[in-house]
């Protein structure tokens, strides 16, 4: 998507589709419908409609404008931004999607976007910039009667001239096509996407971004003694895939050295503690957490972000066979730390622990991981929130912070010591399970073991990274969960 900035009056603007935000500033129970424009010539256009009282200004509700007098657009697209008190960047954003998604079910290919002039210009373009990029994606790959349905340009309408607005744009679209480059991952097939095939996409893309990449294989995996990453991978017969990203930009302070640790499951059958037949096909989206960390660095280095960050991803599959581990199995870490495999659908944890280790090894000195880690973190905080988990106070506030700038929902999770208990094991010193309850919880303490001393947030995104319902503003299928977040987190990183 092309983006543009239009600064002169929106009237002598030449367009498919110019859109405006209105909202409802009535107090109470009374509803009073406003364009959030100065502008004269849109808040004109739309008065005779208003003023019909047809429009709530409830959120996503659209109301379309044919040759608008007074416009030289062809059509006024009036998009419900809710409440004005509560129309924030996180409100605009999503109204950005679902103007777009609504352009693109009509086959337009080009709008105009208003800036509403409640929100400062620069976080304004923001927040329609990536609403506008997130909204154009569809996981329609694999469709043979696939329309190339993107939007060509965007314009922004921005009033005066704000020299940070261009470059607010660019830096969303980069995030914005980041977050779309994971889900065009995620969405792949186990088929179309093995361990090797997520390597080769790894490496194609850190060529096109000026990453340093890396990519080993079973022999380094033994030779590292990734004795738990190893376990899982032995029962497959595609090859797993260690994937070792780095951006290490001129200039950037020697520390502190961020590690981004990404499960990289690309099938879960559970192994031999095999799964139910039942969903089972959604398992291909279980390397959404490597996916989340490729499409961070991506962004990270199209950015020129200032800190060093190397990104980890432990790839392989989960499978059941003549090779695969068994409940009962104790692994040695790389840590050097004994785990006792009592289930092996708990997978993810293990191959986690040892992308910690490495992490370490290389000079992180600060770690986070993102995995679709627990059924049981859906149970906690459903759909709609991703758990947070964190050994470290003011390093969770700031990433919490981001999550808030970045509009994603995340929640923290405790991780007190009593909860160590529930993985002790008889004969080794953990085990790779904890019972029934605090399932999400069990499992972050099981990777605390392995992040030790190192400032450390564990991301379970096992509700979040797909969604199982399309969204006005986003389509159903992979959300790209985690990336604005993270980079948003690394920038800040970057100036501190
Ligand atoms: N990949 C799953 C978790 C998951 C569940 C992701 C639902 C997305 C949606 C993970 O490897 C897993 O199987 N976890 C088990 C752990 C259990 C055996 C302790 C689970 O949550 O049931
Ligand atoms: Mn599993
Ligand atoms: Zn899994």
């Amino acid at each position: 998507m092309k983006t543009k900035i239009f600064t002169s009056p929106s009237a002598q603007l030449e367009t498919p589709c110019l859109v405006a935000v209105v909202v409802d500033r009535g107090e109470k129970d009374k509803t009073e419908v406003i364009v959030s424009t100065e502008e004269r010539a849109v808040a004109d256009a739309a008065a005779e409609l208003i003023s019909t009282g047809d429009l709530s200004g409830k959120n996503f509700e659209l109301s379309w404008l044919y040759h608008p007098r007074g416009l030289k657009a062809e059509r006024l697209l009036l998009i419900g931004g809710g409440k004005a008190s509560r129309f924030t960047p996180s409100e605009l954003r999503k109204v950005a999607g679902a103007a777009v998604r609504a352009l693109k079910s009509r086959s337009l290919r080009s709008l105009a976007f208003l800036l509403p002039q409640t929100i400062s210009p620069s976080e304004a373009a923001r927040a329609v910039v990536e609403g506008a990029v997130v909204g154009d994606f569809d996981p329609d790959t694999y469709k043979s009667d696939r329309k190339d349905q993107k939007i060509g340009e965007l314009t922004l309408v921005a009033r005066g001239d704000d020299p940070m607005l261009e470059r607010a744009a660019e830096e969303a679209r980069i995030i914005a096509e980041s977050q779309n480059f994971t889900r065009e991952l995620v969405n792949e097939p186990s088929n179309h996407m093995t361990p090797t095939m997520l390597a080769n996409r790894a490496r194609l893309m850190a060529q096109e971004t000026g990453l340093r990449s890396e990519t080993y294989g079973a022999d380094k995996i033994r030779e590292l003694k990734m004795g738990a990453f190893w376990g899982v991978a032995q029962g497959s017969d595609e090859p797993p895939a260690l994937i070792i990203l780095r951006h290490e930009p001129a200039g950037a302070p020697q520390t502190p050295v961020l590690g981004l640790v990404g499960k990289g499951i690309t099938f879960d059958t559970g192994g031999i503690s095999i799964k139910p037949a039942d969903g089972m096909e959604k398992m291909k989206y279980d390397m959404a957490g490597g996916a989340t960390m490729l499409g961070t660095m991506r962004a990270l280095a199209l950015l020129g972000a200032r800190v060093k960050v190397v990104a980890i991803v432990c790839a392989t599959e989960n499978m059941p066979s003549g090779k695969a581990q068994k409940p009962g199995d104790i692994q040695t870490a790389m840590s050097g730390k004994t785990i006792e495999i009592i289930n092996t659908d708990a997978e993810g944890r293990l191959v986690l622990a040892d992308g910690l280790s490495y992490a370490r090894q290389l000079g992180c000195t600060h770690l986070v991981d993102a995995a679709t880690l627990t059924g049981a973190v859906v149970v906690a905080l459903g759909y709609t929130n991703a758990g947070i988990f964190s050994n470290d106070d003011q390093m969770c506030q700031r990433f919490q912070k981001a999550t808030e700038r970045a509009g994603e929902k995340m929640w923290r999770l405790p991780l007190d010591d009593e909860y160590r208990e529930q993985i002790k094991s008889g004969i080794a010193d953990i085990m790779n399970t904890g019972g029934r309850w605090g399932g999400a919880i069990t499992a972050a303490m099981f990777l605390k073991e392995f992040a030790e001393e190192t400032p450390w947030i564990h991301l379970d995104i096992a509700g979040t990274a797909w969604m199982e319902d399309g969204k006005p503003w986003i389509a159903k299928g992979p959300s790209g969960i985690a990336v604005r977040s993270l980079v948003e987190f690394v920038k800040g990183f970057a100036n501190s």
